[in-house]
C-alpha cells in the first residue's frame, strides 16, 4: 500500500462547505509520517449544490478516498454504493474510500468519540447514566457507537423532541441488542437525578443561544464532552467546570475519528497520543 518512489503519492482530502479551517490535513500528514507513507492530503471545497460532482472529479483524478464533512455527510451516504453497518445506523457517511467495486461508506465519527472518552479520557462508560444534547447530524453520528459501550441508559434530549424520538426509533433494534435502556425527551422535561455523562452535539453555541442544559444535570466527577472545539465549545466546558466535572472538547475525537480513516485506507492504525499532543499545541498558538 505503501507508495514506492515510482508511483506518484496516493491523494485524499476532507471535502466541505466551509473546509478552510479544518485540521485533517495536518492530522493524516502526521499519521502519514508516523506510519511512513507517503500521501497527499488536501481540502476540497465543494460548492453546496455540487458536492457530488465535485467527489466524482475528485475520484476520476486517481484519488483514493475522502472525508466528508458539513455540510455533506447525508449526501456521501446517498453517493456509497457500499456502507459499514455503522454508517447505515447513523445514515450519515464522513469517509468515503474509492473503491473499484463502487464507493465504499463509513462513519467513524462515534468510534472516534468513544475512543477519546474511553481511551484518552480513561472514562469507561459501561454500566453509566449518559445524556446525549441534540438529535441533527452530529448526535445522529455518534449515537450508535456510545451504545457499543454499554451504558445503563441513554436519553437524547432536544430542543425538538420529535426528532430525538426519530433518532431513537431507528436506534432503539441496536440499543436493545446491547442492553441499553434508549429513551427521547425534550430539554425541558429530562429524567430525574444527575448523569454521568453529558455530550453536547447541538450546535446551539453556533447561534450564540444559551446552554442547551440545566444546571445539576451533570454528577460532581462525571464528565461532560463537546463535540466541537475552540471557542463554540467554550461555553459547554465552563458549565461542565462549574458542576464539579470534568470537561472535553471535540479534539480528542476529531483525531480519533481520523485515525479510524487513515486505518480504512491504510490498513493500519496509527498511535493518536503524540498526534493529539502536536494538534493541542497547534491550536493553541495564535495565528
Ligand atoms: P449538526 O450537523 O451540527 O448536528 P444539525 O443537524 O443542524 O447540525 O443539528 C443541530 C442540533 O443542534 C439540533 O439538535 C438542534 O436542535 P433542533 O433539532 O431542535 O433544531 C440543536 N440546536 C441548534 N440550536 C439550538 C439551540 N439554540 N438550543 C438548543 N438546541 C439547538
Amino acid at each position: 500500500m505503501t507508495s514506492t518512489s515510482e508511483s506518484p503519492p496516493d491523494r485524499y482530502a476532507v471535502a466541505g462547505n466551509p473546509v478552510a479551517h479544518s485540521q485533517s490535513p495536518f492530522i493524516h500528514a502526521a499519521f502519514a509520517a508516523q506510519c511512513g507513507h507517503a500521501l497527499q492530503y488536501e481540502r476540497l471545497l465543494c460548492p453546496l449544490d455540487a458536492f457530488l460532482p465535485t467527489i466524482q472529479a475528485f475520484a476520476a483524478s486517481g484519488a483514493k478516498g475522502c472525508n466528508v464533512t458539513v455540510p455533506f455527510k447525508f449526501e456521501a451516504f446517498a453517493a456509497s454504493r457500499r456502507r459499514s453497518p455503522r454508517a447505515e445506523l447513523a445514515g450519515a457517511v464522513n469517509t468515503l474510500r474509492f473503491d473499484e467495486q463502487g464507493w465504499w461508506g463509513d462513519n467513524t465519527d462515534g468510534l472516534g468519540l468513544l475512543r477519546d472518552i474511553e481511551g484518552n479520557a480513561q472514562f469507561p462508560l459501561k454500566g453509566l447514566r449518559v445524556l446525549l444534547l441534540g438529535a441533527g447530524g452530529a448526535a445522529a453520528g455518534v449515537l450508535g457507537s456510545l451504545m457499543v459501550a454499554k451504558p445503563a441508559e441513554l436519553v437524547v434530549a432536544n430542543r425538538s423532541v420529535a426528532k430525538a424520538e426519530a433518532l431513537v426509533q431507528s436506534h432503539q433494534a441496536w440499543a436493545q441488542a446491547q442492553h441499553v435502556r434508549l429513551q427521547a425527551c425534550a430539554l425541558e422535561t429530562l429524567p430525574d437525578g444527575a448523569f454521568d455523562v453529558v455530550v453536547n452535539g447541538t450546535s446551539a453555541s453556533l447561534s450564540g443561544a444559551g446552554l442547551p442544559v440545566q444546571d445539576h444535570v451533570l454528577r460532581k466527577g462525571g464528565l461532560g464532552v463537546d463535540m466541537m472545539y475552540g471557542p463554540s465549545a467554550q461555553g459547554f466546558l465552563d458549565w461542565t467546570r462549574q458542576q464539579g466535572g470534568q470537561a472535553r472538547d471535540g479534539v480528542g475525537m476529531l483525531v480519533e475519528q481520523a485515525a479510524e480513516a487513515f486505518q480504512l485506507w491504510r490498513g493500519l492504525r496509527p498511535d493518536t497520543g503524540p498526534v493529539l499532543h502536536a494538534l493541542r499545541a497547534r491550536l493553541s498558538t495564535p495565528g
